[in-house]
């Protein structure tokens, strides 16, 4: 069997570290991507504690050169990629109302979550096509359908965060047009919803109790590692979490 390649972005904590985690104990060799080197390292002294082959891969996915450094890095090890988990993002608006949102929070959101994303894309798609099968997984959020954002009955119709709800949305365009595509090259794209889960997402502080409903990260990582780890070289283009698909 050849070697399963993987890179995480936003990995060295959160949901992406506990990714990385189970996808390491399934034999992935593990690129972690992170912004931070020295908690990118200590990320991959865990795992490796746990014998799982991993490296560090320092990047911050609104740094088109940052991105170029990584790819340079990983071609030293190999040739192709088959995974690439855009899992980095973030929320900075704050349960404001879209009227008192400064625009310029609007676009940090835009920068991380939406060009980052497609940027990152962009960059390791050379060595995903270098491999015999490619996924990409799009960390998107049930926040970002439109479907249930505009449905009174769905749980999230009140929430109010304009820049991370269009940003995620954005993203799942990004998903459908990748996967088109991509369709005739061996590659899937798949948005997932990894659900409300306890990690220092959106600034909530690292020790902070679990509220009722927040599922612990090996449930919020859950879809990604199962869509990543089937062999399941067809379903793509859609968006999904652990109930199956949502809608866009
Ligand atoms: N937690 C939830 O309830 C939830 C729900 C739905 C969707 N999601 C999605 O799941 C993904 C993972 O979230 P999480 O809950 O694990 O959050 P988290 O613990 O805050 O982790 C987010 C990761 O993204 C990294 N990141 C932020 N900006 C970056 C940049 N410019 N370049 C590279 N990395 C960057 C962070 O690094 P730094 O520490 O350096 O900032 C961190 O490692 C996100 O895309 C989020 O939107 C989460």
């Amino acid at each position: 069997m050849t070697q399963t390649f993987t890179l995480i972005t936003g990995a060295d904590k959160g949901i992406g570290f506990e990714t990385a985690k189970e996808l390491g104990k399934k034999g992935h060799y593990i690129f972690l991507g992170s912004r931070d080197l020295a908690r990118g390292k200590a990320a991959v002294q865990k795992l490796i504690s746990m014998e799982i082959a991993a490296e560090v891969v320092q990047l911050d996915v609104t740094k088109h050169a940052s991105l170029v450094d990584a790819r340079t890095q990983i071609l030293r090890k190999t040739a192709y990629l088959n995974i690439l988990i855009n899992n980095a993002g973030v929320a900075f608006d704050g349960h404001r109302e879209p009227s008192d949102l400064p625009l310029q929070v609007i676009r940090e959101d835009f920068e991380v979550n939406f060009f980052g994303n497609v940027d990152t894309t962009q960059v390791f798609l050379p060595l995903l096509r270098n491999a015999e099968w490619g996924k990409i997984i799009n960390l998107s959020s049930d926040m970002g359908s439109l479907t249930l954002a505009a449905d009174p009955h769905a749980p999230h119709y009140k929430a109010s965060a304009l820049g991370y709800q269009a940003s995620k949305a954005a993203v799942n365009f990004a998903t459908i047009c990748f996967s088109k595509e991509l369709a005739a090259s061996g590659i899937t794209v798949n948005s997932v919803n990894p659900g409300w889960t306890a990690t220092e997402f959106g600034g909530r502080p690292k020790d902070a109790a679990k509220l009722p409903g927040m599922q612990d990260v090996s449930q919020g990582a859950a879809r990604i590692v199962a869509l990543a780890s089937s062999g399941d070289q067809k379903t793509t283009g859609t968006f999904s979490d652990q109930s199956g698909e949502l809608p866009w």
